[in-house]
Order: C-alpha cells, then structure tokens, then sequence
C-alpha cells in the first residue's frame, strides 16, 4: 500500500475467485524443481500431445500466412464446421448454422462472456455444488442472485430433482449444467435431463450446458445433450471446445453454441474482450473437427484404464470411498473419515507423498471432505501415486 492508502484495485475484484488448481500445479513444480518426484493429478488437462494431423494444421496455416485478425465471432469456416459437427454429434432436431456459434480462446472465456450477456445485478443464477469454479466467479462478479444446489454423492453426483424444482421459478433466469461433471465425474442421466427441460420450459429460463467433456464420455450408450431435447434448442448455450477431448489445452480454442440472437450479444463481448482467436488455431480446430477420430477413441479407453485402477486403487484404501466417474477424467473420493478439512489434506499429500491433487472444497462448500483427482498421469504414475497414499494417508493428522 503506498503513504496515502489509496486502493488501486476495485472493491469488484474481491467477488472473483480463481481455479486453485493453478495454485497447486505452481508449488508442485516448485517441489520437482527441488528434485523430488511429484505425480500430477491436481488440473484438468490430458497428459497426451496433441495429435499431429491437427500441429501439421495449425504450422501449414501459420507458414501459409494466416497471422492476422479474424472476425470476433471466429472465422466463417470454423463455425460452419463446429455448427456441423455439433448438429450431428447431439443429433439435433434442426441443425446449426455458423451464426449460432461463436469462437473464444478456450471454454473458460466463453463462459465469462455469456454470464455477462444474460446476468444484469439481481439476476437469478443457478448452478450446482461442487462446480467448476468459474461459473460462481463470474456470475458474483456480476453480482448476480446465486443459487447453488448441491449434488449428491449417493446420487452417483446428479441433484436431487424435487429439490431442483422446489428451487426454481419463473425469476430464475438460467441454470448452468454440466455432464460430464468436473469435479466428480458424474454423468446426467436423460431422465434428469428431461425434467430440467421441462422445468425450462415451464418457467422459461435458458440452461447453459457445460459440455467440455461431451467427448470424455465412458457409458455405453450415446452422449446426449439436453439442446437436442423438445423445446431446447431454442433456450440452450452449449460450451464445448478442443481443450479436453484433443489434447489442445494450451491452444486455447473454444467456442458456443446458442440461438442467433444471444450469439450476436456473446460475440460483442469477444469483440470487447479478446477481439478473436488467433488465426492458424482456428484452422487446427477445423482440422481436429474434420481429421481421423482414432486419437480422441484411444484417449479415452486410456482414460478408462487409468479410471479403473485409480478408482479401485482408491476404494482399496483405509477410510477413502470413490464412485465410479462416467465421464470427464477426474476421481472425487470420500476423505471424510480421515478429515474434513481437504485442502489441508491435499497439501500434505502434496508435501509428504509428492503427489498433487485438489482439495474438494474448492469447488464449492458440498465438495468438503473429498479430494479430486485427475487421472490424466500414465498407469505407472497411479499405480506410484496409490502406493503413497497408502503410506502416507495413516501419517495425517488432521
Ligand atoms: C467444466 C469445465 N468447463 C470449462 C473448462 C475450461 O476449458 P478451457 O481450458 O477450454 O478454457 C474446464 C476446464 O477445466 C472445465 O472443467
């Protein structure tokens, strides 16, 4: 603080958050930079490299001199291509057109431009507890009317629908949904999918699905998106992007689907705020989009393995319990038995055990007493990090 006590800083920004897995990923660094073994399993991003077809995209662009603006709305091509892709995948009733979709360096920022085109002050905002930490940042540095409602372990992590009903009305203005889950894994089934139409429908609020996972998907049976549902289309924000299920999360590239009228309203903030994506990135999204689908499938029977053993290793030990995720790459185990204070446990395991994860509660107060991890380390870097648990969880003293 300088003589004269003058704040530099807005009393807005003390509504942000942060993602703290960033917080983490910096101090394990800073104990391998010491020389010490850290497995990592605190954020969200595959460990794999992204497939060469869509390098090769992005180098032949950037060489054949696609190094300038583009419209903040991402170019012509790529929308069309994702507007394809995405009626196709979700099988929806009328498909989309490049004007419903919108391009943004990676999922996040997408986020925080379409909660700042529906959120006035007051606004009623729901999501669900534990979340993704970026919808309640943005949406309180917004100051909008938060409602969070938890979602239950014994549920295999979906809400409770009566609950959810009991909770809206026709002031709530949207609800954010994601599935697959981050934090836990969890996966909506269509049963809870429809009646959160329904519930839409009713009381005329949009619902913003979180579909980044979509692709990170392990059930059997097809991904459905609630967009695709009767009624939906008209009041669905789907976010997706390329970070999850490419291998592309320092590429940063992403976009949103919606109908044209809430899209022209996002892509103003994209044009306030980052003006466009850069350009040779949008031409390997269309790449990744059109290109040979085998590395996304391997991926994913990787992530499985990885989800088997993590999980079964997990359940295994002492006072942890873990469902089984059906999507996304992350593991949400039970510690409350060793202690409800999880971050607390999660640094010791980072200090003592060389092994980073997150702290439950991080996302929100119904993640308190679990830890997450992302099982996007190999099979061997598991099978190391269950053995230290298995050591050092019993030390703990909470
Ligand atoms: C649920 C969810 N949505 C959005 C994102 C952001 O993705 P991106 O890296 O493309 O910004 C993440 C990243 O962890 C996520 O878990």
């Amino acid at each position: 603080m300088l003589a004269t006590e003058k704040s530099f800083v807005t009393r807005a920004l003390s509504r942000l958050g942060s993602e703290n897995a960033f917080q983490i990923l910096q101090r394990a660094r800073e104990i391998e930079a010491s020389g010490r073994r850290v497995v990592h399993m605190e954020i969200g991003e595959p460990d794999f490299d992204t497939p060469e077809n869509i390098k090769r995209a992005a180098v032949d662009s950037l060489l054949g001199h696609d190094t300038h603006y583009t419209p903040s709305q991402g170019t012509h091509e790529l929308r069309e291509v994702v507007a394809d892709y995405a009626s196709r995948f979700r099988k929806m009733p009328k498909p989309y057109t490049a004007a419903n979709v919108t391009i943004s360096p990676g999922a996040k920022p997408i986020i925080w431009n379409i909660l700042s085109a529906i959120l006035d002050p007051g606004d009623e905002f729901v999501y669900f507890d534990p979340a993704y930490p970026a919808y309640a940042s943005a949406s309180s540095y917004l100051q909008a009317n938060t409602i969070r409602i938890p979602l239950h372990e014994e549920r295999d992590w979906r809400m409770d629908l009566e609950e959810l009903a009991a909770r809206v009305s026709d002031k709530t203005k949207a609800v954010m949904i994601n599935s697959p889950h981050n934090p836990t894994g969890g996966v909506l089934l269509r049963s809870d999918l429809e009646r959160i139409a329904e519930l839409a429908n009713k009381h005329n609020f949009l619902v913003i699905a979180d579909e980044i996972y979509s692709r990170n998907f392990y059930f059997d049976s097809e991904y459905i998106s609630i967009a695709a549902l009767p009624g939906m289309q008209e009041r669905t924000i789907i976010v997706d992007g390329f970070s999850k299920a490419y291998a592309m999360t320092g590429w940063r590239l992403g976009y949103a689907i919606m109908p044209e009228d809430l899209c022209k309203a996002v892509t103003l903030f994209n044009n306030n705020t980052f003006s466009c994506v850069t350009s040779f990135v949008q031409k390997a999204g269309i790449e990744a989009l059109l290109g040979p689908d085998v590395a996304v499938r391997e991926m994913n029977d990787i992530f499985r393995q990885r989800r088997d053993k993590l999980v079964g290793g997990l359940n295994a030990l002492p006072g942890v319990r873990c469902t089984l995720p059906e999507g996304a790459f992350y593991a949400f185990p039970n510690v409350s038995q060793i202690t409800t204070d999880d971050k607390k446990l999660a640094s010791f395991i980072l200090e003592e055990a060389g092994v980073a994860c997150g702290g439950g509660s991080s996302f929100g107060p119904a993640g308190k007493g679990y830890l997450r991890f992302s099982y996007a380390a190999s099979l061997a870097d598991i099978d190391y990090a269950l053995h230290q648990l298995g050591e050092y969880l019993p030390k703990f003293k909470g």
